[in-house]
């Protein structure tokens, strides 16, 4: 089965051919970072306009590189939600028309869902049940994967995700947007001890976590530093941010690892290329005996070849929609905000 797949739930574009779940023929991603770069993180409007500007040119070069026609495509693909809501609807409203068009099921997917799928494409032998540690610009979750469709959150942030705490104190140091690569880079070699920054508990859901005040602590760190005319060990800074996030994550996998009693474990999203998350989980899972899977860092970010796999497990379970199908900014991972529908005929 092929599968045309679309991404736009933020400020990459991506277009991606998969067959029967997991072969990927083609992904191709047009990301409008830069655009955004001068204002210090993504602008929606300029967001929305740049998706409608390439998503049909990359439709056909997803098409061109998977060496098939529009004829071939068996069903279309698309996040729905979570995200910027006018960039969902880019999406949403081309691969609407296109299904139509083809006469072929359109399937929606739920954009967290697609990053744990990822690793489905990365490690062949990867099936649920497992544990994943979601960590994106805009979702920080464990979540009990506990079928190809059905998920349970066991812990979120109460306030910022990570990702968001690594752009905003990359803005703060001038490292420009998103700042997650670039403040992993400069923490390589860094003492991680060197700045005390604060790890959160929670105290109602000790799965729960709370980055506002890290992010708040290195901020000031930094200000307090420009205000006195002290200057910062920059790497250090990084290095010590990291370890505090870190900590923050890491025994709160292992802690509902214990709770599903899996001993699987996979790491979904952008903020998965971090090195030191990467290198602490892998200690953390050797110690306990837990296996380990790791997305690569080429499928961390957002693309639509994990909507086209995700997708492929939705049709398996006959989660197709119909053409009211709507976009939507906000849902959780284990809802869905669309009625299923009988496939219209291929
Ligand atoms: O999954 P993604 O591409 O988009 C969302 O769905 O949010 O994640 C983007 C986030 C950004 O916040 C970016 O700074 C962060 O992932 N990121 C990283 C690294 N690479 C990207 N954060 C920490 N370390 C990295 N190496």
């Amino acid at each position: 089965m092929n599968i045309l797949a679309f991404e736009s739930s933020c400020d990459e574009t991506a277009a991606a051919v998969v067959r029967d779940g997991r072969t990927v023929l083609s992904s191709v991603i047009a990301s409008s970072a830069e655009m955004h770069a001068a204002y210090g993180g993504v602008v929606p409007e300029i967001a929305s306009r740049r998706h409608v500007e390439v998503i049909s040119s990359l439709a056909d070069e997803a098409l061109r590189q998977a060496d098939l026609n529009k004829t071939d495509v068996d069903a279309v693909a698309v996040t729905y939600a979570p995200g910027l809501i006018g960039a969902l609807l880019v999406g949403v409203s081309f691969a609407k028309s296109l299904a139509f068009g083809l006469g072929v099921p359109l399937i929606p997917v739920h954009h967290v869902q697609g990053h744990i799928a990822a690793n489905y494409i990365a490690h062949a032998g990867l099936e649920p049940p497992f544990l994943c540690l979601c960590v994106s610009g805009g979702t920080t979750a464990l979540v009990d994967v506990q079928d190809y469709t059905r998920f349970e959150m066991m812990g979120s942030t109460r306030d910022d995700a990570v990702g968001e705490c690594f752009d905003k104190t990359a803005r703060v140091l001038g490292l420009g947007y998103p700042g997650g690569g670039p403040m992993d880079r400069l923490a390589q070699g860094g003492d991680d001890q060197a700045y005390p920054f604060p790890r959160a508990h929670v105290s109602d859901n000790p799965l729960d976590m709370s980055f506002s005040g890290l992010k708040t602590a290195v901020l000031n760190t930094i200000h307090t530093a420009q205000q006195k005319g002290e200057s910062l060990i920059l790497s250090d800074l990084a290095a010590s941010f990291a370890a505090a996030v870190s900590d923050s994550l890491i025994p709160r996998v292992m802690a509902a690892n214990t709770l599903t009693g899996y001993n699987k474990i996979t790491v979904a999203g952008g903020v998965a290329a971090n090195s030191r998350i990467r290198a602490d989980l892998e200690r953390a899972c050797r110690e306990a005996g837990a296996k380990l899977w790791l997305p690569p860092l080429a499928l961390c970010g957002d693309n639509a070849a994990m909507i086209g796999c995700q997708g492929y497990y939705e049709y398996q379970a006959g989660h197709t929609a119909g053409w009211d199908l709507n976009a939507k900014a906000n849902l959780d991972i284990s809802n869905r905000a669309f009625s299923s529908t009988s496939a219209p005929s291929m």
